[in-house]
């Protein structure tokens, strides 16, 4: 089949690079990809949605799938749909769940569906009365639109909480994206990432994944796109996943069908876990990234099978098996990170002659662009050591090892990912 990847990161290389490993051969097309997705498929580049379709149109591309948030939230699968066109992820109005915390937060409250007490106001009256309210502190404060993961603030009193309203309802600090804020409580306990791959009526629940959010060992320092993953977390169980199954995916499946904007395509589900109940945090409508580098490789389905069926409403005779193994991901970021860019630097990496090694590590490229036969890392997430095994600590040591074959200039890595798995 010919298929088409919308996105240019570490999360589309490795749907590619899962895809390209299928023994069904596929022809890949990454639109824009990045300076290593050449090598699993082509690039090509175009930027308008109406001009990509009857581009797929021409090439016969069969499924297209697509990574990131934005282009979900601009309609490209309503504009693909129309061209009638096999495209997995949501409607532009479902995509609402992950482009408005105003709507998300709404929908939750409306189908009971556990999450913080909030308010969500454009007023910055009733958002400072909400916050005078409040008995306890930090108090959470999010930025209705899209903010690539800048968004929220957590403010440690109830004068900061303000300071951060106003700054977001001014436009001073989001423009348009802070036009209405979400004012909510702070939830304290440990975070969870669970997908399902949704067709509007059924869905299928992958391995639970964590993230590791702040740039520092011991989760320290500002917040980035995420500095590595793993999965599955054994700080799930099944108590826990048959909860996020009946509180949570079922209502939201329902409820979105109601609302007259079935989901379809990833639900990406942010969970706080209190005191063993699953409390949701946000709803984004793709895969997270650097989680979906983990759950790729780990999937012994073919992926461009649950994508396909995941968009052509199939997916009741989807029988998901997943790998009985452990991913653990490690983001290799650029020195300057994620405060600002950093000058381009050439990676180099090793031969690796360790076969055990070998077959059981990978990397995933993210922020690289190809000069010549050079590699060059140019964004701030530059790439992804991935490493598996039958437990996190083999799995964390393959990722760790495979970091050491890497080299640019101004690397730099977490090195604790997993550790709330084995301390
Ligand atoms: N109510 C809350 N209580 C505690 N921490 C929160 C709360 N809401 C968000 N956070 C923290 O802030 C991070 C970002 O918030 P989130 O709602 O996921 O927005 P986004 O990913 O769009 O920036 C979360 O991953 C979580 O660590
Ligand atoms: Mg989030």
């Amino acid at each position: 089949m010919n298929i088409l990847i919308l996105g240019s990161g570490g999360r589309e290389y490795s749907i590619g690079l899962a895809i390209s490993k299928e023994y069904e051969e596929h022809n890949i097309t990454f639109c824009p990809g990045n300076g290593a997705t050449d090598k699993i498929g082509s690039n090509i580049n175009i930027k308008d949605y109406k001009e990509l379709a009857s581009w797929a149109k021409n090439n016969n591309i069969g499924l297209t799938i697509v990574g990131p948030e934005q282009p979900l939230v601009d309609g490209v699968v309503d504009i693909f749909k129309q061209e009638g066109l096999t495209i997995f992820g949501p409607s532009a109005k479902a995509a609402q769940l992950e482009g408005s915390k105003v709507y998300m937060k709404n929908i939750l409250k409306k189908y009971n569906i556990p999450t913080a007490a909030f308010i969500e106001t454009a007023s910055k009256e009733e958002a400072y009365n909400f916050i005078d309210s409040m008995s306890k502190t930090p108090i959470v404060v999010k930025a209705d639109g899209l903010c690539a993961g800048k968004g929220v603030i957590i403010a440690l009193s109830k004068e900061e909480a303000k300071e951060a309203v106003s700054g977001m309802l001014s436009g001073e600090s989001f423009g348009d994206a802070g036009a209405k804020v979400v004012v909510e409580e702070y939830l304290d306990g440990y975070e969870l990432s669970i997908f399902a791959v949704c067709d509007g009526d059924n869905y299928v629940v992958l391995p639970a994944a964590q993230d590791h959010k702040r740039v520092g060992d011991g989760d320290t320092g500002p917040n980035t796109g995420g500095m590595g993953a793993y999965a599955p977390t054994p700080l799930v169980n099944d108590d826990i996943y048959k909860k996020v199954e009946d509180r949570v995916i079922k209502p939201t499946l329902e409820g979105m069908k109601k609302e007259g904007a079935p989901f379809e395509g990833v639900l990406f589900i942010g969970v706080m876990v209190v005191d063993n109940e699953p409390i949701i945090l946000e709803y984004n409508v793709r895969f997270g990234d650097p989680e979906c580098e983990i759950l790729m490789p780990l999937l012994e389905t073919p992926v461009s099978e649950l994508f396909y069926k995941g968009a052509t409403k199939q997916l009741d005779t989807l029988d998901i098996k997943i790998k009985k193994q452990f991913g653990v991901a490690v983001v290799m970021a650029s020195g300057n990170y994620p405060y600002g860019s950093s000058a381009p630097a050439e990676i180099i990496v090793d031969d690796i002659h360790d076969e055990v090694l070998k077959e059981n590590s990978h990397i995933s490229y993210a922020g690289v662009t190809k000069d010549g036969d050079t590699l060059l890392a140019t964004g701030g997430r530059v790439l992804l050591c991935v490493g598996f095994g039958d437990d996190i600590q083999t799995a964390r040591d393959r990722a760790y090892a495979l970091c050491g074959q890497v080299h640019f200039a101004g690397k730099k890595c977490r090195t604790d990912i997993a550790y709330q798995a084995l301390k």
